[in-house]
């Protein structure tokens, strides 16, 4: 049952930055004025700043800078995406949570996010350190009307809308690896996750978990790892705060998600290939059978890695890692 309090910083939230009366607060959360003001002092020790006004009521004036359901939902300014915002300070894994979720019915929109957690997932059964407080952890449900061999492009619009994120709002640009691997100085910064729950012809839903390393300093990143990623604050020298960042996201998220679905896929392929790591030039390619190296010409209409062969021809894939060092080795297999 959602609490009084956060009942309280919804209504005042709702009005923005309105007064609301003692007595309005006081009918609509059926509790009395003098409990009102308890809830008031509680929340100005949680950081919250209130204007309180005789004759006029209340109004909050600043939300602590710490990420929750309620600063997230303070300023979003979307139609749908993270109308309803679920936020853990801890969780095994926000896709866990989403998944979860979806399946009891939550609405399409719906947005999970963690402070940490404890066992992040990557792509292919790989483990996504998450450590608390340094970056974003966060799944998004949709129910889109597509057909489920179309869900792909979702994610590598997904990619393209974080990387504009990086690029026009934060001033790093990044590429993207294919698929979905965000770098900045050929590092990793951050990944995406999606996973679908389908019939043949129909989704049921999709959960696009967005993992970005943000505030990290180089001690923070694992050892194992050091070569590999990155975070915004080791690129740019500066922190950022999370939550400005998610509600950025979601801001984007949500209008590049609309146009997609009226328009199909072209302008997010282009966007893509435009932040496309190693377009043009020979990239290794990874499948659980073998290596080999080709040509990467870009990425198809459907969101296929289009690589062109020793001989010539043409291959999509769907399924593969690409690399690029190391790739000495032609046709070496992996069996
Ligand atoms: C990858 O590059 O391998 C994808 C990483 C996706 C990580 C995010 S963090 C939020 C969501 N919850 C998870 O457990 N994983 C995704």
């Amino acid at each position: 049952m959602e609490s009084t309090r956060n009942k309280l910083i919804k209504l005042l939230a709702e009005n923005d930055s309105n007064y609301i009366s003692g007595q309005q607060l006081s009918d609509d959360l059926q509790i009395s004025r003098a409990a009102i003001w308890k809830h008031m002092k509680k929340l100005e020790e949680d950081g919250y700043k209130i204007e309180g006004k005789t004759k006029k009521g209340y109004r909050i004036i600043e939300y602590p800078a710490k990420t929750s359901e309620n600063t997230l939902q303070w300023g979003l300014q979307t139609n749908w995406l993270g109308k309803k915002i679920i936020h853990k300070t801890s969780a095994t894994s926000t896709q866990h949570l989403a998944h979860k979720l979806a399946s009891e019915n939550a609405p399409h929109g719906t947005v999970v996010i963690a402070d940490e957690q404890t066992e992040g997932k990557g792509r292919m059964n790989r483990s996504w350190y998450s450590s608390k407080n340094k970056g974003i952890w966060m799944s998004i449900i949709l129910r889109p009307e597509i057909l489920p061999y179309l869900a792909p492009q979702l994610t590598l619009l997904t990619a393209t809308v974080i990387a504009d994120v990086f690029d026009k709002q934060l001033g790093v640009t990044p590429q993207i690896k294919w698929p979905n691997d965000l770098l900045i100085n050929q590092q990793k910064a951050a990944g995406i996750l999606t996973e679908m729950q389908a019939e043949q012809d129909q989704i049921q839903y999709i959960v696009i978990g967005i993992g970005i390393n943000v505030n990290h300093s180089i001690h923070d990143i694992p050892e194992e790892l050091s070569e590999k990623a990155t975070s915004l604050h080791i690129a740019s020298n500066q922190e950022r705060s999370i939550k400005d960042l998610i509600q950025q996201i979601l801001q984007s998220i949500e209008p590049a998600y609309d146009h997609y679905i009226m328009n199909g896929f072209s302008d997010a392929k282009k966007k893509w290939e435009s932040y496309g790591f190693k377009i043009g030039q020979e990239i290794k390619i990874n499948t659980m059978k073998k290596s080999w190296i080709a040509r990467f010409n870009g990425i198809a209409s459907d969101g296929a890695l289009l690589i062109e062969n020793d001989d010539g021809q043409i291959q999509k894939m769907y399924s593969a890692e690409i690399d690029w060092f190391g790739g000495e080795e032609k046709n070496e297999n992996k069996n």
